[in-house]
């Protein structure tokens, strides 16, 4: 039986408020999953392969639950508008070329190759409307290595005819290929873009292809005025924008769902998402570039929401998920002096558990070190960030993340127990 442990100092946040901490400690993996920590072998174990990573921090991977694969080639640009313009000058622009294989193929390519190097182990993404193109991005995801939701996005109005079908014949189409190819990490995800993209009939259609083959369900959530707006306009039966998705079956309940963003949620919709048991991607870089505002973390977290970090990718400008943790901090920090001084800003263990333990539940046990979670580790080089004082380990894991050493700190990535990646260094 294949089993190996990892020699480092090993941290991780069982819950949101604790970062436990073992330095120069094993941490276990037998066939893809964890299977304790020990700071001295026992006799059992004491032939165990040991990968020795020295004075390095070794963490749980962490999960991007929003994210646009073919927005990557446009990221860091055109940060110029708000959602609803900013779609139409530049994603709805760049996503049309999905059309064309050989284009997706490239792009797709520069973009699983991103990933592999990143922070993140699991992804929730978002294609375009393209079958063959999003099938493509499968197939690089799976060669990458990383566990992923991946969807052919629906659209049939308020989009460029290019970009809108009329059915959604093709992506039953899509779910039926995806089953064919046989991946091990790679899952489809019914995708309706938002509810200004996708009109009654054909949320009733994916509502019926998602319960047929038992899928889950990803899409957007009040994320800014305009937008909600217009779902008002659009929906005027449903009660609030996420009652838009939950009469079609497409929140929550049966149908595992996460909605990004979620800026704007009354109080029904914050219930709703409570009582459904919807994800909340929390995209705050994606928030500031496109002026969206900043989402109400700390009530959802207070209510019980389940939530994880999105890098929202082209809305945020970079795939980083320790960015993300970041981030999440410090927009919580201007909610609280500008919006409640009743909410608490987020502690870094609270970010750092939504990046790991947070949004790995929408994969099931994942994103931690406990007994019985998928193996999914990343190991942290910070010896390259010199300090003349003491430091303790989470200072340290606080420090590489708020420095963004994901860039060139990640020595070596596992996920369920595979090496998928390792720096190469003379
Ligand atoms: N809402 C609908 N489509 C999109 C998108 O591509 N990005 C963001 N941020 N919001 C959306
Ligand atoms: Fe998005």
């Amino acid at each position: 039986m294949k089993q190996f442990a990892l020699k480092g100092n090993i941290l991780f946040t069982p819950n949101k408020d604790e970062i436990k901490f073992f330095p120069n400690a094993y941490v276990i993996c037998r066939r893809d999953t964890c299977c304790g920590i020990y700071m001295t072998l026992p006799d059992e174990l004491r032939n165990i392969n040991v990968i020795d990573y020295g004075d390095s921090l070794i963490v749980p991977g962490m999960t991007d639950l929003h994210i646009h694969a073919p927005q990557y080639s446009f990221r860091g640009m055109g940060m110029d508008c708000e959602l609803l313009d900013w779609l139409n000058k530049y994603a709805f622009t760049e996503e049309a070329k999905y059309a064309d294989t050989d284009y997706a193929a490239r792009a797709y390519g520069i973009f699983a190759d991103s990933m592999k190097r990143s922070a993140t182990t699991r992804a929730v993404i978002f294609g375009t409307v393209h079958r063959e193109a999003t099938l493509i991005l499968m197939d690089l995801m799976e060669s990458a290595g990383i566990v992923s939701y991946v969807g052919k996005v629906n659209m049939d109005r308020n989009a460029p005819d290019d970009l809108r079908e009329s059915s959604a014949a093709e992506t039953l189409k899509f779910i039926r290929d995806s089953a064919q190819r046989k991946y091990h990490l790679t899952m489809p995800i019914i995708t309706p873009r938002f509810i200004p993209g996708c009109s009654n009939s054909l949320l009733d259609e994916l509502s019926e292809i998602r319960r047929a083959y038992d899928l889950p369900v990803q899409s957007h959530l009040s994320e800014n005025p305009g937008e909600v707006e217009l779902v008002k306009e659009l929906m005027p039966e449903a009660e609030f924008y996420g009652d838009a998705y939950d009469r079609y079956g497409l929140f929550g309940r049966e149908a595992k769902t996460v909605m990004a963003h979620c800026v704007y949620s009354s109080d029904s919709e914050t219930k709703r998402i409570r009582k459904n048991g919807v994800w909340v991607a929390h995209c705050p870089n994606s928030n500031m570039n496109l002026a969206s505002g900043i989402a109400p973390i700390r009530k959802y977290i207070d209510a019980g929401i389940r939530v994880g970090l999105g890098s929202d990718v082209a809305g945020g400008q970079t795939e980083s998920i320790f960015r993300a943790i970041t981030d999440a901090i410090q927009v919580s920090k201007l909610y609280w002096r500008y919006i409640d001084s009743s909410a608490k800003p987020l502690s870094f263990a609270e970010s750092f558990y939504l990046a790991t333990k947070g949004g790995g539940s929408f994969f099931g046990n994942a994103g931690s070190f406990e007994q019985g979670y998928e193996f999914d580790a990343l190991v942290i080089d910070d010896s390259i960030i010199p300090h003349p004082q003491m430091l303790s380990l989470p200072e340290r894991l606080e420090r590489a993340i708020y420095i963004g050493l994901d860039k060139n700190g990640i020595t070596a990535k596992y996920v369920r127990g595979k090496k998928i990646y390792a720096k190469i260094t003379e």
